[in-house]
């Protein structure tokens, strides 16, 4: 149902004299003067261009919070523009103008948006490519949740992973935002999950709210090793089918030990790297660095295993691809995501300080007035 949504085409009128009138507009957003630290981060009220021809003006009701956005406003995230920018990866919200040749998208429609850095911002001009009509029963919130970490989840799991029915699949830090998008794909594949979490509470909101086996469920602190080996026994497996890691960190090498043969190894970030204040401590980065585990290729042919790893911003280079993999994604994960944390706009560094700390379930976003 999602699929043929994503194909149609709205009963748009005429787009021939939209934007082309519309006045720029005053937008508020949160931009860094340089990465580096969050205290860079200010709430500033600047201008905005009509949208250009091939671009939408979206009014954005929900910014979706990434991971990544700490790393990058913390400067540790490759893909960091230079200079001063606007960090946020996706945001959901009306459309209120379209450029010239826009011809998929109409005024007054509800989008989720993916954007390359420029989310948090109370509106954006964004290309028509990068838009996707909301389920019409998901809220703004959910729809902003969604597109980065289902992609996520749907490349990693499926094509990646090439995990299927009764696969036996390790997600690290399974209750965050992409972990909970992680369980859903393997669900719908109906693969067998082991959810790998770092605290007790996390451990029980997986089995209240998400009807896991406690066997299945491993905190990720003592006896690490031991615990993966009983979460194995509890599906009789002797090892995991595919591993989806974005902890790394002394996580890695106990999980990675445990590949099955052909089993693949989908790694996707190293949020053991993260540290707890406003800019990144150098000393644990440097020691992170020099602990970080290290593999000898030819030590992995006797033992048919594979690494893999991949980054987002990759995929949504190749523009082309990304219809169809977002049509792929919603087929996958069909139900709305999690929201475990909301702020209003204004307050996005403690949203971003929450999420920062490691306690959340699911997605924290932010908030605007819809009226
Ligand atoms: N490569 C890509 O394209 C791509 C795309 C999206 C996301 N990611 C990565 O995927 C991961 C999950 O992203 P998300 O946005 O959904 O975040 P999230 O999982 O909601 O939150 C991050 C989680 O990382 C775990 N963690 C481990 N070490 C930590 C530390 N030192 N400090 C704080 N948290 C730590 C915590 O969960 P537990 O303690 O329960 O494990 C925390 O809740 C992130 O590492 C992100 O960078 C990568």
């Amino acid at each position: 149902m999602l699929g043929c949504m994503l194909q149609s085409r709205p009963t748009a009128p005429s787009n021939s004299d939209r934007s082309r009138g519309a006045p720029a507009r005053q937008r508020r957003v949160w931009r860094i003067s340089s990465a580096g630290s969050l205290r860079n981060l200010k709430l500033v009220t600047e201008t905005l261009p009509p949208p250009a021809p091939g671009e939408a003006q979206v009014r954005v009701h929900a910014v979706g919070l990434n991971f990544a956005d700490i790393f990058a406003c913390q400067g540790l995230y490759s893909a960091t523009p230079k200079g001063p920018f606007v960090p946020g990866l996706e945001a959901a919200g009306t459309i209120e103008a379209i450029g010239a040749g826009v011809v998929t998208r109409h005024v007054g429609e509800r989008v989720m948006v993916l954007t390359r850095f420029g989310g948090y911002a109370d509106a954006m001009n964004v290309p028509e490519a990068t838009l996707w009509p909301m389920p019409s029963d998901w809220s703004f919130a959910q729809a902003a949740a969604y597109p980065v970490q289902a992609l996520t989840a749907w490349y990693g799991i499926e094509r990646l992973g090439n995990a299927r029915k009764d696969s036996i699949v390790l997600v690290q830090s399974a209750a965050g935002g992409v972990g909970l998008q992680a369980l859903q794909a393997l669900h719908s594949l109906e693969a067998k999950p082991i959810a790998v979490v770092g605290s007790e509470s996390k451990r029980q909101w997986l089995i209240a709210e998400r009807g896991l086996a406690p066997e299945a469920i491993v905190v990720r602190k003592a006896l690490y090793p031991a615990k993966l080996d009983a979460a194995l026994q509890h599906y009789r497996a002797s090892g995991f089918d595919v591993v989806f890691d974005a902890v790394y960190g002394d996580a890695f090498q106990p999980a990675f030990d445990r590949l099955a043969p052909e089993g693949r190894y989908v790694l996707f970030g190293a949020a053991d790297f993260m540290g707890r204040g406003a800019r990144p401590n150098p000393l644990r980065l440097l020691s992170n660095w020099l602990r970080r585990p290290k593999l000898d290729p030819l030590a992995m042919i006797p033992l048919n295993r594979g690494l893999l790893a991949f980054n987002l911003i990759w995929l949504w280079e190749q523009a082309a691809r990304l219809p169809e993999s977002m049509r792929a994604t919603l087929a996958l994960i069909p139900s709305p995501p999690h929201i475990g944390a909301r702020f209003a706009f204004e307050r996005a560094i403690d949203a971003m300080k929450l999420l920062q700390g490691g306690r959340t379930t699911g997605k924290v976003v932010l908030e605007l007035p819809v009226d």
